[in-house]
Formats: structure tokens, sequence, C-alpha cells
């Protein structure tokens, strides 16, 4: 991805290979940040805020340990703003849909940095100490229902496209080597892969329009609703897998995971899933709530009631208890996000760059990312810009 030169990285492009196969307007966000980062880091060596990023005599091509250093100082703090953008949308418009207080007012927040000084919060839980993810946690953030219409529809082309088959029709067998299959053919060169069907310019960049259109098209769309009988059938060999993978983890089962986070253990099926024919199919694959096991039984559990505010995307119960309790975790850890969040750090300008206003969408700033790399396709105004996750 870098480029190695004024802190770049290559235009258009992201890392990650699974993303490839996924509906385009995750590709598409990807491509955003990574625009904004060539756009921060461009802006960083112009200020040049305190001489921090002054050139170095000579030519880049030089690779003189001067210009490695220019190059890197400008990659990492470009790095810094450009994740600490990314970390305001996940703690301001995330947060905001997820407990719906999108369609409110008030500006709460569950924002780790707002408490200033020391290593620990006010109730002793210590911040920038690093973090460690569970593997339960893979399975709590599966939400496979969620899939809308034509994201749907899309993954199903995929299955085509590598199968010549619709996803149901492909055995596990076939599905594992045709995906290993698609990973060893894919260029090293994260440009040089294929991407939604677009073609790019001789600036090696994809056209605005196209970027655009695919960004409106995923949030025109309505994301699916959580609840048993919701993963879209494209998505069978995918949770198969899961469920492999899970037990050969060893993970605890629903009932002890509920109990880890402080939550009632389920006694009869029917407080699981009220729905009759459900609890039915759990008691003659579980005989007992205690047995059923994490992956199936977050998925289909009951769903929650939508409140405002408190519940937006109305998740499954333990579901939603477990991603509110983790939402900041990752952020509370990280000591770049908490204990070093300064201009000091990320320059006046780019800590400002990337600022949160309470008085503008209540902090939301997704619009920043999009008005910023997508300029001539959505007004200052644009409500696609502004409310993309309601
Ligand atoms: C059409 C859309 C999607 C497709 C094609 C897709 C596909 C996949 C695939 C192939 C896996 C790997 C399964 C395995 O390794 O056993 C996976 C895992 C996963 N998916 Fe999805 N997914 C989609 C949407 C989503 C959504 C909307 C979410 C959550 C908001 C999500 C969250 C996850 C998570 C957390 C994992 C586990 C990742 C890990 O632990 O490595 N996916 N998905």
């Amino acid at each position: 991805m870098r480029t190695f030169v004024d802190g770049k990285i290559k235009p258009d492009c992201f890392a990650e290979e699974r993303l490839l196969a996924f509906p385009p307007a995750c590709g598409v966000m990807l491509i955003m940040l990574n625009r904004f980062h060539n756009y921060v880091v461009e802006q960083l060596a112009v200020i040049n805020e305190n001489g921090r990023f002054t050139k170095p005599p000579g030519t880049p091509n030089q690779k003189t340990a001067a210009w490695v250093k220019y190059d890197n100082d400008l990659f990492q703090t470009g790095r810094l703003v450009t994740c600490g953008l990314y970390i305001n949308i996940t703690l301001y418009d995330y947060l905001r849909t997820i407990v719906n207080l999108n369609r409110t007012n008030s500006t709460w927040t569950l924002d780790p940095r707002l408490q200033k000084g020391g290593h620990y919060d006010k109730d002793g839980t210590p911040r920038g100490v690093g973090n460690q993810v569970s593997a339960e946690f893979s399975l709590s953030y599966r939400w496979h229902s969620c899939i809308g219409e034509k994201d749907e529809k899309w993954t199903e082309d995929i299955y085509q496209e590598l199968f010549g088959k619709r996803p149901h029709e492909v055995s596990l067998e076939e599905l594992m080597i045709g995906l290993g299959k698609y990973d060893r053919e894919l260029p090293k060169d994260p440009q040089k892969r294929p991407f939604a069907h677009l073609k790019r310019g001789m600036d090696g960049k994809f056209d605005d329009g196209d970027l655009a259109r695919i960004m409106e098209s995923g949030i025109e769309q309505v994301a699916g609703a959580f609840g048993a009988k919701n993963i879209p059938k494209s998505m069978r060999a995918i949770a198969i897998l899961g469920i492999m993978q899970s037990r050969s983890w060893n993970l605890c089962t629903l009932n002890e995971y509920r109990h880890f986070f402080g939550m009632k253990k389920y006694s009869t099926f029917e407080e699981v899933n009220p729905d009759p024919y459900i609890a039915e199919q759990l008691k003659h694959l579980y005989e007992h709530p205690d047995y059923i096991e994490l992956y199936p039984g977050l998925a289909i559990e009951a769903y929650k009631d939508p409140m405002v505010p408190g519940v937006g995307i109305c998740p499954t119960y333990t579901i939603s208890q477990v991603v509110l309790s983790d939402a900041v975790a990752l952020v509370r850890g990280d000591r770049f996000y908490t204990l070093d969040w300064s201009p000091k750090s990320l320059t006046n300008w780019g800590f400002n760059e990337i600022a949160y206003d309470l008085n503008t969408n209540q902090g939301c700033v997704f619009y920043k990312l999009m008005l910023r790399t997508l300029p001539n396709h959505f007004t200052p105004n644009s409500i696609y810009a502004h409310c993309k996750f309601k």
C-alpha cells in the first residue's frame, strides 16, 4: 500500500483482500479513507507545522536516511489523523445509530477520551494499555442477517462469477477450493486487483461518479433485520463454517456467555425466542437451553423492539449487551487515541480537521469524509453525506 514517497499510499486501493468479495460500498468507504490519508499528508507537508515536515536537501529517490524519515513522519502522522477520523465516526456516527440517538437532539456519548488525564477512568478502568479481542467476539459481530436485498444479490452474483452456480448449490468443499484459488490468483499489488468491475483512469484512480453512485446505492439500501430466520440463504455455507470453527475453538455456550456478561441464563427455549417454531427447533437440537451453542444462539435469539432513544438497530438481546460493552473498549485501550490524543501528536491542523462539533449533527463526522473525497458529487448539505446511517 505504501509508496514510501511523501507519506502517501497508492491511490484508490486497500490492503484487505477479503473485502473485494464484499458489497462494493465497503470498498468505497476504504477508498475514501485512502483518499483522505493522501489529502492529509499533502496538507501536513505544505503547512509544515513547527518545521516538523521540512523537506531534506536533494530528491526523494536518493532514499537517504533523511528522506526515509520525511516519508515516515508524514505517513505515521497522516495515519494518526485518518484513523482519528475513523474513531470519531465510530464513537459518534455509529454509536448514535446503534442506540437510536440519531432521532433525538441528545449529545450523550460514550467517548472514553472525555475524561482527561491519568491512566484510569473514574471507575478504575485503565486507558491506553492495549486490548485483546476474544474469539467469542468474532461471533458476536457476524451480523449476516443485516445484509440488505441488493447486497444479497451482489453476493449471489459473486458466487455465479466464481463457481458458475447459485450459493446454495455450492458445497463446502467447492467453496473452500474456490476461495483458495481466488486468493492465489489475486495480484499481490492491491492497486492491480479488480474492484467492483470499475476501470481505473490514467492517474490510477477510479471515477468519482462511479464511487459516488455505489455509495448512494448503499445508503439507499435498507439493512436487513436481526432475527432467527433472516440470514440470507447465500450465507448458508459461511454460517456452517463459522459453527464448525467455533466448535474447534471450544467456545463457551450461549448461557455461559450471558453469565459472563451478568445477564440471566435462559431456563426455557421460549425465553430464547418466543416464536413457537424456533423454540421447538431449539428443543429438538439442544434438549436444554444450557446446551445452546454460541453461534446459533446469538443468531436465533429474539430481537429488541425499537425505542427512541435506546434501541436503533434492534439487535438480538445478548448481542446488544456485548456490543455496547465492547463499543468503546478498543478505543479506550489504544494509547494513540486516548493518552496521546492531542494536537502535539496529530498537529493542530490535523486535530481540527477531524474534530467533531456537537453543534453540527450532534458530533457526527462521516460527512467530512464524503465531502472531502467526493467533493463534486455531494453538496455541503447533502442528506447522503450527513445522514447516511439513518
Ligand atoms: C454480503 C455481505 C457479507 C458477506 C459476503 C460476508 C462474508 C463473510 C465470510 C465469507 C466470512 C468468513 C467466515 C469464516 O471465516 O468462517 C465472514 C465472517 C464475518 N463476518 Fe461477514 N459477510 C458479510 C456481511 C457482514 C456484516 C454486515 C457484518 C457485521 C456488521 C459481518 C461480520 C462478520 C464477522 C465479524 C465475521 C468474522 C470475522 C473473523 O473473525 O475473522 N459480515 N463474513
